[in-house]
């Protein structure tokens, strides 16, 4: 029976699945906070299948750890920026991520930013809550209006368009940049229109991120990206941190350059950079874009399910390196 290791209790939707198919060969860290690395250095020595989450950095170190006999690592995340995809092809090994399953739950959770940022809603509370709220005030706490104006869309994937379908709702107009465009079709039935990076900047009174973090998309926000974004505009990442250069969000933010940001996800998490924690018109939330029951549940099952199907010789339902192995069957 092959041997199996996750790293992190998830779900027990997933952990059901893993028990039924390897019984005990399943170890599970029984410890809620990410592994250390010299525990997960030790634990994935002989295992078959190897379940981690976001947090863990898995590398050609923890590949060659692991042995040869390593054929799959099923991330617990749909991003898998944590896994060295390349390093586990050379390897013929087997990388899953959890796609579909949290896209709505991961556009909630970026509408929830944007529509607290804007109405400053965690910054009011902050206020209510210390006992400063004396009477109400024809220009207390004013934000910006959603409905009507335009959300720019960096990144047109699966959670991009469930953002452009509740923007739908808001009537507003919504325009989106990404490497490839849409087909004309597409963008008509979405009610959306393809800009270039500099006319999102210009246009938009929201933007919110939905890219993959990857070496063109690093700091894709700073210094020079808020020079051109109106003052008035609102940032939302839900995406990964290191999209946005944290020390110039503080920066734009502090000056009044611009109005607000809605943050799920940072540059050096749990880390969360001293300048933003001092601004005011920042909601912070740590990294929650799928945390609901139902979603993180699927989430599970979707993962265990990956790594079921690799170690019975079955095709990986989602597979991000499919074109090294083929078709993933091993
Ligand atoms: C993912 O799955 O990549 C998300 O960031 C988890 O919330």
């Amino acid at each position: 029976m092959p041997r199996v290791f996750v790293t992190r209790p998830i779900p027990e939707a997933g952990l059901k699945l893993l028990y039924e198919a390897f019984g005990d060969e399943v170890l599970v860290s029984p410890n809620d906070w990410p592994i250390e690395r010299e525990e997960l250095l030790r634990n994935v020595v002989g295992v078959e299948g190897l379940l981690p989450i976001l947090t863990d950095m898995i590398d050609d170190q923890v590949l060659e750890a692991a042995g040869p006999q390593l054929r799959v690592v099923a991330n617990y995340a749909v991003g898998y920026n944590n896994v060295d995809v390349d390093a586990a092809t050379r390897r013929g090994i087997v990388v899953t991520n959890t796609p579909g399953v949290l896209t709505e739950t991961t556009a909630d959770m970026a509408w929830t930013l944007l529509m607290a940022a804007a109405r400053r809603v965690t910054e009011s509370e902050r206020y209510l809550r210390a006992g400063r709220w004396k009477s109400w005030g024809p220009q207390l706490f004013l934000g910006v209006d959603i409905h009507g104006q335009t959300l720019g869309i960096f990144g047109m994937g699966r959670i991009g368009h469930a953002m452009a379908k509740r923007a739908r709702g808001f009537d507003m107009r919504v325009i989106y940049h990404d490497q490839i465009r849409l087909d004309p079709e597409r963008e008509a039935e979405m009610g959306v229109s393809y800009v270039d990076k500099a006319a999102l900047l210009a246009e938009s009174d929201f933007i919110s991120i939905h890219c993959p973090l990857l070496p063109e998309t690093t700091h894709a926000f700073g210094p020079a990206e808020f020079a051109c974004m109106k003052p008035t505009a609102v940032l939302v990442n839900t995406a990964r941190g290191p999209i946005v250069d944290e020390a110039a969000l503080a920066e734009a933010l502090k000056s009044g350059r611009l109005f607000a940001a809605g943050l799920d996800v940072y540059e050096r998490e749990p880390e969360i950079h001293p300048a933003l924690i001092e601004c005011e018109n920042v909601v912070l939330v740590p990294h929650l874009g799928s945390a609901t029951r139902a979603t993180r549940a699927r989430m599970a099952e979707m993962a265990a399910l990956n790594l079921v199907a690799v170690l019975q010789g079955r095709q990986a339902p989602n597979c991000v390196n499919p074109k090294a192995i083929a078709d993933c069957r091993l």
